[in-house]
Order: C-alpha cells, then structure tokens, then sequence
C-alpha cells in the first residue's frame, strides 16, 4: 500500500518536473526556414509577401547564374531603381545597394519586403532601420509596379551580382556583438 503510493507520488513528482522543465526550457522561436521561391512564379510581389510568414522568403536565383543578373540588371533600369540608386547599386540621390551597410537587413526575406512594401509600409510591420547611410529617406513601394515576384528576384539576383562589400556582409549585417560583461 505504502510502496504504491510512494510510486503513485513519484510518478506525479515526475510528471510535474516534466511539465516544469517544458515551461522553462528557452523558448524556441519558431526558426522560420527560408523556402525559395519557384523560377518564373507569376504571383505578385505583393501576393508573395502576405503569404509567407517572416523571415521564409528566398530567392532561388545565384548571381553566378549570368543569363539571370543580366535580366535583372534590364529590369533594374526598367523599373528605374537606377534613378534613385545609380545604374549599378552604388547610390545617387538614395543609398547604395551594394555596400556593407544594410538598412534593415540584408537577407533575401527582408530585402524582398522592403521593395515590395516601401519603407514606410515595413516600418508600419514593425521594421526598424538598423544600418544608417548618408541619405535617411522612405523608398517607395514596388509590389504592385513589378508584375511578378519572378521579375523582383531576378532584380535582387542582380544586387547581390553587384555587390562590392565585404563577403561577410553580404547577405546581411553580422550579429550584434555581446556588451562586454561589467566586473
Ligand atoms: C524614389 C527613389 C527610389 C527608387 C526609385 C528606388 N529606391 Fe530603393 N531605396 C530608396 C531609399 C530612400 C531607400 C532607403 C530606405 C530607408 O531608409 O527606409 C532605399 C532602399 C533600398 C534597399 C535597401 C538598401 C540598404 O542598404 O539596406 C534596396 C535593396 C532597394 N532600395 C532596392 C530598390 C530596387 C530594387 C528598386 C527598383 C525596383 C528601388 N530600390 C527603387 C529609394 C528608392
């Protein structure tokens, strides 16, 4: 009698350090993992952006896949991204591409939304400009100008070919380095 409610007990011990442990194990973000997008998808920009869950988004294009960088470099004029930041990334009237320093980030999933949303828009989901550069103004939503996130890849695929950075920073800003630990 004894015995079994000893184990009884045990049993609940068990089960409660289990649900304890649970509750204080460092919560897991749910890692979101990037799923590149298909070649030539027809979905909008903007279709694009609702539909995946932050941090998914991935383009499918190298910049060592010359036939690609060349469209993108076409649709770059096109949609007259040189006009704002100069005909190969490195900034004019607006702050270069193809640089260290990125803005909010430089990975494929935040990069994609800045362009299709425009600053003002991504600031509104909560995006804060982490890197500065000399000029500090909104850059305009694309998502609706360019017809497919196809076209929008092949442009990034055309920056990324451009870029003239440090190979550390090319996909993004390093992680923040820890705060030295005050004695
Ligand atoms: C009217 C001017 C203008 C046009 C046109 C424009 N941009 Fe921008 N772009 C900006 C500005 C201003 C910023 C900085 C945004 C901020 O600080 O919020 C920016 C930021 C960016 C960034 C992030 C740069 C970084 O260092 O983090 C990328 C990438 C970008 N633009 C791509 C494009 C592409 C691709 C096009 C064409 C489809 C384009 N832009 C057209 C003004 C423009």
């Amino acid at each position: 009698m004894l015995a079994k409610s000893l184990a009884g007990g045990l049993v609940v011990l068990a089960l409660t350090m289990g649900a304890w442990a649970q509750d204080h194990a460092a919560p897991a973000p749910a890692a979101a993992t990037p799923v590149a997008s298909k070649p030539g998808s027809t979905m909008t920009p903007v279709q694009r952006v609702d539909s995946a869950a932050k941090g998914t988004l991935k383009n499918a294009y190298t910049d060592d896949n010359a036939d690609i960088v060349a469209q993108g470099s076409k649709l770059y004029l096109q949609y007259s991204c040189n006009g704002c930041h100069g005909g190969n990334g490195g900034g004019g009237i607006c702050p270069p591409l193809i640089n260290d320093v990125w803005i909010y980030d430089g990975d494929d999933d935040t990069l994609f939304r800045l362009v299709t949303l425009g600053s003002v828009a991504l600031q509104a989901k909560g995006y804060v400009r982490k890197g500065h550069e000399n000029v500090v103004a909104p850059m305009p939503p694309f998502g609706t100008l360019i017809p497919t996130e196809d076209d929008l890849w092949k442009i990034m695929t055309f920056v990324r070919a451009s870029f003239k950075g440090s190979p550390s920073r090319k996909y993004g800003n390093p992680p923040p380095t820890p705060e030295p630990t005050q004695e």
